[in-house]
């Protein structure tokens, strides 16, 4: 048996990391404005912290990353911005698959691809059937992704499935209505983090962030790493999830 000064001594095992971690990567500009850079260099610097942070995510034992690459909103920046931005994420595709496979993570891309060059559309679903059968880490990259737009979509399809007879209107539950989503299948976010100081979520993951936690951090994504992503998780473990129910 334990003695007592043996169970002082043996601290509880750490808390398990959230299954599923969604960040709005903000302030790849202002870091490269602070350094009298190109935005595209800030941007190039947040693809390096996106590969940091999947290597993190994974060692942390986290289910699902889901990253804010590149909302529906994203379009209207100036034309080369736009053409940077999926060179980078061209780049990411083609280079991180094997590194992706070698490390157990399976890709999933969420948003509108109908907007998306059609070298882009091929590169994810290669990058997504290469990538389907690992299971250390799912990345869910948001590409021309909108909650909004998300949530439209799956009005859209449920008033025409009402209107030829073979949707209830009264039957419709909230499962229903996730199942429509490109996220089905993937639990929700328990933690949204967002950096640069900015607190807004920007039609990130709507639907699904209902109950999530909300951490803003002041630091900006290209210099976002494990200890940032460490502190997130310790304020996640030190709050107390109610999901609309009283305090106990
Ligand atoms: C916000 O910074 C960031 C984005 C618009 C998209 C995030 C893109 C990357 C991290 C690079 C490529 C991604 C992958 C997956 C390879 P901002 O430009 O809005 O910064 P600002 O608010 O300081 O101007």
């Amino acid at each position: 048996m334990e003695t007592a000064a043996a169970q002082i001594a043996s601290p509880p095992p750490p808390p398990p990391p959230p299954t599923h971690v969604a960040i709005i990567m903000d302030g790849n500009g202002r870091w490269a404005r602070a350094r009298g850079l190109p935005r595209t260099a800030g941007h190039k610097r947040g693809a390096e912290a996106v590969r940091r942070t999947v290597e993190t995510a994974r060692e942390m034992g986290i289910g699902y990353l889901t990253l804010y690459a590149f909302s529906s909103e994203n379009w209207k920046r100036p034309a080369g911005e736009v053409t940077d931005l999926m060179g980078l994420l061209r780049l990411y595709l083609r280079n991180e698959v094997s590194n992706l496979n070698r490390n157990g993570v399976r890709l999933k891309v969420i948003g509108d691809r109908s907007r998306l060059g059609p070298d882009i559309v091929a590169l994810i679903e290669e990058s997504e059937a290469k990538t389907a059968g690992n299971v250390a880490l799912t990345l869910v990259l948001a590409l021309s992704y909108g909650g909004r737009q998300e949530i439209v979509e799956v009005a859209r399809r449920m008033a025409r499935a009402a209107q030829n007879g073979t949707l209830d209107p009264d039957a419709i539950s909230e499962a229903d209505f996730a199942a429509g989503l490109f996220t089905a299948g993937i639990p929700d976010p328990d933690l949204v983090i967002r950096t640069s100081g900015e607190k807004r979520l920007s039609n990130f993951l709507l639907w699904q962030s209902a109950y999530a936690e909300l951490v803003f951090l002041d630091v900006l994504w290209p210099d976002f790493g494990r200890a940032e992503l460490e502190a997130a998780v310790n304020d996640f473990h030190n709050r107390e999830r109610r999901y609309g129910a009283s305090a106990g």
